[in-house]
């Protein structure tokens, strides 16, 4: 069973508006942690009943024992984060959740991110950096985007869509990503983001017959599979079932899992 550590906050930086990049001394989490898995941080002094917030693992470290995490302030508990300081420690439980698995013989892996989706796959594309990728980042406008330049170093192709068309293609990736579909066929497709994008991309994987994996970002209670806070949907011969995201997942077969309309929103 993971036991939770108090592990130094190392930086802090504002990527974007509202964004934040937050490094931690965290090396018993930076040797185990895989692409996909995610930390569950209870937050210095939040009074809500929220006692922790599930967080994506941006990178991790294991030289220097760190982790990285990024995430959006959008309530008062990613408030309170976003003003922790360099020294200041936080309650940190994880690597939890099952992470992306790459078969050993994919040579060409797509991994996908649209807007809050583009942190968790950022370690999917610098940890799995020997096999060829190509990575799709999609942003709201110029002033979301960030880690481009951590994501050229990381893959083989970087393929960015805005919706303003203000950096890269004006559109949504999920259009970037269909183009390239019809002249490439990748061996495996990673995706993470909001739940109309995981749907297109759910599709798409069917039509051109891609194997993929989408990571879920759901509301969660405990994080170790306890509560059943964090159910989803998935098919089960002709019926189907629920299975926890924290504990299930957080990545699941498209094939397998059955998207709500308000499950996962990030
Ligand atoms: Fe408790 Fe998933 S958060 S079971």
């Amino acid at each position: 069973m993971k036991r939770a550590e108090l592990c130094k906050v190392a930086d802090i930086q504002l990527l974007a508006h509202g964004l934040y990049k937050l490094k931690i001394e965290a090396s018993d989490v930076a040797v185990s942690a895989r692409p996909g898995q995610f930390v569950h941080i209870r937050i210095p002094g939040d009074k809500s009943r929220l006692l922790r917030r599930p967080i994506s693992i941006y990178d991790a470290y294991h030289e220097e024992g760190n982790i990285e995490i990024v995430f959006q302030v959008v309530g008062e508990g990613t408030r309170i984060l976003s003003a922790v300081k360099p020294g200041d420690l936080l309650d940190v439980l994880g690597p939890l959740g099952n992470g992306f698995t790459i078969p050993k013989d994919t040579r060409h892996l797509f991994i996908v991110g649209g807007g809050c989706g583009v942190a968790p796959i950022k370690f999917a594309a610098s940890k799995f950096n020997h096999t060829r990728s190509t990575c799709f980042v999609g942003f709201k406008n110029r002033d979301a985007v960030y880690g481009l330049q951590e994501f050229k170093k990381s893959c083989d192709r970087l393929l960015v869509a805005t919706e303003d068309g203000s950096i890269g293609y004006k559109g949504m990736v999920t259009e970037v990503l269909e183009d390239e579909l019809k002249q490439n066929s990748p061996d495996l497709m990673l995706a993470c983001g909001p739940v109309p994008m995981l749907k297109v991309i759910q599709q798409m994987a069917e039509q051109f017959d891609v194997p993929c994996q989408l990571l879920l970002e759901e509301r969660m209670g405990c994080g170790i599979g306890a509560c059943m806070t964090c159910v989803c949907a998935v098919r089960a011969g002709e019926d189907y079932a629920y299975k926890r995201v924290c504990k299930d997942g957080p990545v699941f077969w498209s094939r397998e899992v059955i998207l709500g309309e308000t499950a996962n929103e990030c």
